[in-house]
């Protein structure tokens, strides 16, 4: 097992470890026994391949071995639990401002969890959250990025999905997929840290707005036992995709969100 040292850019003394696996069940999964046996925050664990990842609303998350980068954060948030869903934003957003920087990937922010070019899908994001009191709250962060798939796995992958070899043609080795989850994390932690801060937290509700597509949309949201259709007018402080509806404006935490038009 590999163990990188990755300092925060903006609170050097803070040191995050992460971890190379080649093979597990589900980083996610992995991670949050590790928050249960008290781990501190900042362990980071990446896989080759993982036999049982785990999409949102309990979907399955398929790879072959090598191709993406999949990868779990560690978080004991100091700051209150309705904040919590920026912590999905932010790692978001940094996997979108690595890939445009590194790769020249055009990246948009699709709410609330996926990073998109164009109309496709490169990554989703899956935080998992335990609260019970401020001392106990831990979250696990993960992320899955296409790197290696072809457009025949694409295929079979979904029609709406895309990869950096795709959208690019560079293709990662294993070195070169390590250094760019060790990169997103970085950029992950410094935005991370400034949660802690209102006036920061505001900045980076307002650098995730402006990456942001579905802001204008006419969307559809699928919640567990309602289904709300509207004009998405916003994202608000905390994160929540703020939709006019026929019945007035409603904030929704997260769900299954359908873009039903290309904008207004
Ligand atoms: C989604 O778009 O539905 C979210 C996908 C999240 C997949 C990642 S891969 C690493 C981590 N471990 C998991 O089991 N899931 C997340």
């Amino acid at each position: 097992m590999g163990e990188i040292k990755i300092p925060i850019p903006t609170q050097p003394d803070n040191i995050w470890i992460l971890r190379h696996l080649v093979d597990i069940d589900s980083t996610n999964s992995y991670v949050s026994e590790l928050a249960k046996k008290g781990l501190p925050e900042g362990q980071v664990i990446l896989a080759d391949h993982q036999s049982a990842g785990r999409g949102r609303l309990d979907r399955d998350w398929v790879d072959s071995p090598g191709s993406s980068v999949l990868m779990s954060i560690l978080l004991r948030p100091n700051f209150p639990p309705q904040f919590f869903y920026l912590i999905t934003s932010a790692l978001s957003l940094a996997a979108s401002q690595i890939l445009e920087s590194k790769f020249s990937i055009p990246c948009k922010l699709k709410w609330p969890n996926d990073v998109m070019v164009a109309d496709k899908k490169i990554g989703g994001i899956l935080a998992e959250a335990a609260y019970t009191g401020v001392e106990n709250s831990w979250v696990v962060a993960g992320i899955g990025l296409n790197c290696l798939q072809s457009g025949d796995e694409l295929a079979v992958i979904s029609q709406g999905a895309t990869s950096i070899l795709a959208e690019s043609g560079i293709r990662l080795d294993e070195q070169e997929r390590i250094d760019l989850a060790t990169q997103i994390v970085a950029r992950f932690a410094t935005f991370y840290v400034s949660l802690g801060d209102p006036d920061e937290r505001t900045g980076l509700a307002d650098l995730y707005r402006s990456a942001c597509d579905t802001i204008g949309k006419l969307v559809r949201v699928e919640m567990p036992g309602e289904t709300l259709t509207g004009i998405a007018s916003g994202i608000s402080e905390e994160g929540n995709l703020l939709i006019e509806t026929d019945t007035g404006m409603r904030a929704v935490p997260a769900g299954d969100i359908i873009h039903l038009r290309k904008s207004f």
